[in-house]
Formats: structure tokens, C-alpha cells, sequence
């Protein structure tokens, strides 16, 4: 059994608790909502209003604070505040203990941002007083307990493998496809990836909507045949290597022919228009010297 500290008892912060004790392990929420506490505490949770790990054996401390955007950056003030606080906690403690950005946060907020201030207010070093893992949560705000209990991926990364292998142990009971770094920037973008993949895929059918709806066509059944008859949606490795442009014949003339139809019934396709950026782009740094391993391969054209 393992002592688990909750810092950020929010939608992953409880639901990522409430599965640790299911699980069997001891857990305390903390907050600083009163009305968060009171309902955590409403449901027979240990739900504090401070971190203290005086006399306390070595933890698991989750960082589920929030992290939303202010325009086009992310506004990180709460995130600091409570690892600030976790660090404040560190000074006083014996035990050694592993905290764990689970937040998702800009790639390099780990070792950029929580390090930092975990060193300053504990006056403790990492590696020898305490260790720091980042281990993104995928789970979906509706089913936010059941995805947690049950998660389809688990993504853990530290620069000590000690600590990879604590949090495997920790979290494999719970199933999913494992996945390891050692660097925790690359867990942290395996999870903005993920978003971004999502939110662009969801763009491009609304993008398609809008062309159907200028063409009198229904979308849905369109929308259906193509994710899977297009190898992009049906097979999860085509297209995912960086480095080199599409090419062949059909996907550059398809897409630039495509904006002069959108342009041909006053449709602006920002979208697809940015497709055809990206790729002159790279296509550019592909003939400066660009990737040479051949991700130009089969796959990658039509
Ligand atoms: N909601 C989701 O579906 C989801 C899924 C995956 C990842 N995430 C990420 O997880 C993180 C948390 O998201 P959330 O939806 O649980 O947020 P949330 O707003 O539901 O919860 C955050 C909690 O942190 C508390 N808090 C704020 N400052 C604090 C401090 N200094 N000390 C202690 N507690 C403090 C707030 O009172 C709140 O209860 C974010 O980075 C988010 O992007 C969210």
C-alpha cells in the first residue's frame, strides 16, 4: 500500500485519488476551495487545506493543479502556488518523497519550473532528497473515475530510473499499454500532442462540414466512409514521422486543387490552406537537408 498526497483535488485530482483508493492505497485530497473541501469531506474523503509531510513515509505526491490558457499561453500562477507549497512541505519532511507532475503543462515546466521551486522551498536537492517524475492523465472529464481505473495508456517519465520503476508498480495494476522517458519534456508533449491531434481532427471534419454544407451535401456519411477508407484515420502509424513532406501525385495536387474549388464558392479553408504551408515548409528544409533516414517512404505519398 502506498501513501498518496492529492495536491489539486479538481476532476483529475479526485477522480486520479478516489481510484488510488479503490486500489487499496491511503490517500489525502488537498485543496485550497473551502467548497471543494467540504464536498471531498461530504464523501468520507481526507480532503486538507495544506500539504504536511512532517512524520510522514515516503509518498507519492500528484500535482493536479490547474493549468489554463490566458489568450495564446498557459497561465501557470496556480500551478506555482501549489508547488511552491509542496516544496514549503519538502523542508519539513523525513521521508523521501517522489512528486508527480500529473498537470498537463508546456514541455519543460518539469525540469524548467518544478524543480526550481521544489530545490528553493525545501532547501533539498533532487536525486538525493526527493525525486520528480511527470505522468500526464488522459482521462475524459465525463467518465473521469472509470478512465482512470481503467486508462488505455499510461505515460511515465523521470530522469531516475528508480522512480520509473516506483510509479510502474504503482500504476501497471491498472492495466493500459505502458509507456516510458526519461526525459519528462517528452511525456509532457505526448500529452499537448495528443490534444492538439485531437482538437486539429475535429477542425478538419468542421472544415468538411462547412464545404458539404456549401455543396448541399450531407456530411455524416461522407465523414464515415472516409475514416475508413483514408489510411490516416483507420492506421494509427501512417503519417506520425516527422521530418519530410508528403509527396506523390495525388496528395500536393489534390490539396492545392481543393483551394481553388473553396475559393470558387467563397469558402475559406484556413485549414486545409495551412496543410499546404506546412508542407511547402518542410519541403524546404527537406531540400536544404533535411531529414535523409527515408521517412519519405511509402505512406507518405498517394
Ligand atoms: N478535466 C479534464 O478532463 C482533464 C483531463 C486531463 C488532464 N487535465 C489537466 O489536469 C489538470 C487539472 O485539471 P482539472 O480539470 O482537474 O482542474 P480543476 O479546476 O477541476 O481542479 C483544480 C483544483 O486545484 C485546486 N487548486 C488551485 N490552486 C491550488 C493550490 N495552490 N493548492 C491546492 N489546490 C489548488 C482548485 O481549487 C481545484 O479544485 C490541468 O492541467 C488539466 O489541463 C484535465
Amino acid at each position: 500500500m502506498a501513501r498518496i498526497f492529492i495536491v489539486g483535488s479538481g476532476v483529475v485530482g479526485t477522480a486520479t485519488g478516489k481510484g488510488f483508493l479503490h486500489a487499496g492505497h491511503e490517500v489525502t485530497f488537498i485543496d485550497i476551495a473551502a467548497g471543494r473541501l467540504n464536498y471531498l469531506r461530504s464523501q468520507g474523503l481526507d480532503a486538507r487545506d495544506r500539504l504536511d509531510l512532517r512524520n510522514e513515509p515516503d509518498s507519492f505526491v500528484f500535482l493536479t493543479l490547474p493549468t489554463p490558457n490566458e489568450g495564446h499561453r498557459y497561465d501557470l500562477t496556480a500551478f506555482e502556488d501549489g508547488t511552491t507549497s509542496v516544496g514549503e512541505a519538502l523542508a519539513d519532511a523525513t521521508g523521501t518523497h517522489v512528486v508527480v507532475v500529473r498537470s498537463t503543462v508546456p514541455p519543460g515546466t518539469t525540469e524548467g519550473l518544478v524543480q526550481p521551486l521544489l530545490e528553493k522551498h525545501s532547501g533539498k536537492t533532487l536525486g538525493e532528497d526527493f525525486m520528480l517524475a511527470s505522468n500526464p492523465e488522459f482521462l475524459r472529464a465525463a467518465s473521469a473515475v472509470e478512465d482512470f481505473m481503467h486508462p488505455w495508456m499510461t505515460v511515465i517519465a523521470s530522469r531516475s530510473a528508480r522512480t520509473v520503476e516506483r510509479l510502474t508498480a504503482l500504476l501497471a495494476p491498472f492495466g493500459g499499454e505502458l509507456r516510458t522517458f526519461t526525459d519528462p519534456a517528452a511525456a509532457e508533449l505526448v500529452k499537448c500532442a495528443h490534444n492538439i491531434f485531437n482538437a486539429t481532427k475535429i477542425s478538419f471534419w468542421n472544415e468538411m462540414w462547412l464545404v458539404s454544407q456549401a455543396l448541399g451535401l450531407d456530411l455524416d456519411p461522407i465523414a464515415q466512409t472516409v475514416a475508413r477508407s483514408a489510411e490516416g484515420s483507420y492506421n494509427p502509424y501512417y503519417g506520425i514521422r516527422g521530418g519530410a513532406p508528403y509527396g506523390g501525385v495525388c496528395l500536393p495536387k489534390d490539396t492545392q486543387g481543393f483551394l481553388g474549388l473553396a475559393d470558387s464558392i467563397s469558402l475559406d479553408m484556413p485549414l486545409l490552406r495551412a496543410v499546404v504551408r506546412v508542407n511547402d515548409v518542410l519541403a524546404d528544409r527537406t531540400a536544404a537537408g533535411g531529414r535523409t533516414d527515408g521517412a519519405l517512404a511509402a505512406g507518405r505519398s498517394a
